[in-house]
Parts: structure tokens; sequence; C-alpha cells
């Protein structure tokens, strides 16, 4: 008997699973997955690459692993902005962006460009010439033209989609184009011109218009609008991307699906390009309470973030052939941009499917297991 238990203790003892192989859940659940060896890459291998943003800090350091554990696309956060990449009119500034290209070509990842024209993060000099003067609508497209065929031609072969224009919609529903720089110096044209011009120095690249709020009808109807006016003369757009910055009741399934299904009429692909589910409620729902109420990630807000990412990718996966890709924006909790908006009022967010830790979170599971 005695020698039975020793037998049995033994046996356990070997099939046991190594510590590296749990991954520990926020809760204290300390769950057994294939995480450790599976990521969402291979859970979504039959429907769509899976991306996240990063910056030159993410692929140093404990990131690194995280991310090669669990995406095959990467999409440059912020340093391929005008901004950042181009800061004077004859300097570019390479380095973080040329870290992360080389990370994703030595792992074999994807890389989405991110953005080639949009109204924020643009360099000092862009609009005006040397007095201050707000620039010709000819000197601004050359500006355009160069910085595109620079960016794109440097990196070609090695980012497959560049969103080339970002949010060029107005917010005001009774607007139809934003009234940025862009706009007040080129008129509408500075769009068709960025596609051309992208599409000239990579004919290879998958161009994409990238915005926020694609579920909302009006936003969605002027999208669809900018989109099949470029289309009917003939512009190289490919494909429009949903950011997806979404909170824990919106959008429900069936908005997701008429933006999709919307976009796709016109022959479009789709991608989810920079995902995150805030568990902050929308301005429009805080009371007066709101801003006194602590910051905490409750298990109620855990459980409606879960059913919020189960039911988005629930539609993802319905759309596999149509969506070519989904990408989340940062790696974890740990980091956000939604802690750094305005509108957080300085609150902590939880958007993302890892904790502070990098341990995988319930919704983590929720979406894995399908
Ligand atoms: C927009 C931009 C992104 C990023 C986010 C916030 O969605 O497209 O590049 O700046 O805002 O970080």
């Amino acid at each position: 008997m005695k020698h039975l238990l020793t037998v049995t203790i033994a046996l356990l003892c070997s099939l046991q699973v190594s510590a590296q192989d749990y991954t520990p859940l926020q809760y204290g659940a300390v769950k057994p997955t294939a995480a450790t060896t599976k990521g969402l890459k291979d859970y979504y291998s039959d429907y769509f690459p899976i991306g996240v943003s990063v910056s030159p800090r993410n692929i140093t350091g404990a990131d690194t692993a995280l991310i090669l554990q669990q995406f095959n696309s990467l999409t440059t956060e912020n340093t391929l902005k005008f901004g950042p990449v181009h800061p004077e009119e004859q300097r570019y500034s390479w380095d973080g962006a040329d870290a992360i290209i080389n990370f994703a070509q030595a792992h074999h990842l994807k890389v989405r460009g991110h953005t080639l024209c949009w109204h924020q993060q643009t360099p000092a000099w862009l609009f005006v010439d040397r007095k201050g003067a707000a620039v010709s609508k000819q000197v601004l497209l050359q500006r355009l033209k160069d910085h595109i065929f620079t960016v794109m031609q440097r990196y070609k072969g090695k980012i497959y989609a560049w969103d080339v224009v970002n949010e060029a919609i107005a917010d005001d529903s009774t607007q139809f184009l934003r009234n940025s720089p862009w706009y007040q110096i080129c008129g509408e044209e500075f769009i068709e011109k960025a596609f051309i011009y992208a599409h000239e120095a990579d004919p290879d690249a998958i161009l994409f218009y990238n915005d926020y709020n694609t579920e909302h009808p009006e936003k969605r109807e002027h999208i669809y609008r900018l989109l099949k006016t470029l289309l009917d003369k003939k512009v190289p757009v490919q494909g429009v991307g949903l950011q997806a910055h979404w909170n824990l009741t919106a959008p429900t399934q069936k908005e997701l699906i008429t933006s999709i299904e919307r976009f796709r009429s016109l022959g479009l692909q789709v991608q989810i390009t920079e995902l995150d589910i805030s568990v902050l409620p929308p301005q429009s729902q805080r009371d007066s309470t709101w801003l006194a109420q602590p910051d905490v990630y409750t298990p109620q807000l855990e459980q409606q973030q879960v059913a919020q990412y189960t039911a988005v990718f629930k539609v993802f996966r319905q759309y596999k052939g149509v969506l070519t890709g989904v990408t989340f924006w940062n790696l974890s909790d740990k980091y956000t941009w939604l802690d750094r908006t305005p509108s957080a009022k300085g609150k902590k967010n939880y958007p993302l499917l890892f904790d502070s830790n990098l341990s995988p979170k319930k919704a983590y599971y929720a979406i894995t297991e399908f």
C-alpha cells in the first residue's frame, strides 16, 4: 500500500506541469493553459492575423516574450506618424521605426504602417512657410508626396498595409470632412492624392482609410460616402480600418455587423485596427458621483468586459474573409493610451486582454475558447 502510494505520488509529480506552464488569472485562480505555448495568433490562425500596436520600448525587455507568443502582426504606434518620423523638413528620424521593423523581420511578423496623413501629431513646419504663413495647396501636396514616397519606399516589402489617411471625417454629423489644416489648404483633394501617392510609392501595399466611431450611423454613412466617391474615381483604396476604441456597451453586435456589411458592399476589406474596450463609462453615461468613485477593476466590470469581447470576437469570426486583421491598441493594462486621455480625468483604465503583470485576463480565455 505504502509502495503504491509512493508510486502514485511519483507518477503525479512526473505529470506535474512546471510553474511556467501555468498562467495566473487576475483574481487568484490559476488556470492550466496552453497559452504559454499557444497564443492568440494560433487560436485565430484560420481566421485573420492578430496584431498589437508597439513602441520601441515594447520590443526590448519583458514585453517581448508576450508579443512573440501572442501576436503575428505589429502596428507602429507612434513612430511612423508624420511628426515623430519627419520632425523637420530636411530630417527624418528613423531609429524607432527601424527598430520595430527589424524586430518584425527577425521574427517574421507582419507590419501595418500607421499613418501617412492625419491632422494630429504633425510637425510644426508642415503647414507653414519660413515666415509662418500657410503654404499653398501645391506646396502642401508636394510635401505630402515627398513624405509618403520617402517613408513607404524605405519599408517597401516590409510593411504590408498602410493607414494612408486617418480620421478625415468630421465628428460633427452636420459636417462632412474634418476642418483640418489638410482640408483648409487642399480641400478634399488631399485624400485622393494621399492614396494615389501611396500606391505609386509601393504598388504592393494594401491601402486603408482608418477612422473611429465607425459604428455611429451618421459617421458610418459619411465614411461610406467618402470611400464610394474615391472608388468611383478609381482611387486606389483597398480597405477600411475600424479603429474599435470601444466600451462595455458599444457597439452592439448589430451595429458592428451593419458597419462591416456596409463597407464590404463596396468590395473593401475590413480590419479592426486599434481595438480596446474601455471599462470607464462614456462621458454621456457619467453621473455626478462618477468622478469621486474609485477606479477599481471590479469583478462586475470584468464580467461586462468579458461579455463585450466575446460578442465582438464572435462577429469577427463570422466575417472571416472580409475581416483581414484584428489589432489591439497597446499590449497590456500596464500601459494604455486611455489612461492619458483628458476624458479619463486621471482614472486608470483596464481595456486590454493582459493585465498589468502581463497575465491573460478572463476576456483572453473567453475569446480563445470557441
Ligand atoms: C487614434 C490614432 C492612433 C492613436 C489613438 C490614441 O485612434 O489613430 O494613432 O493616436 O488615437 O492613442
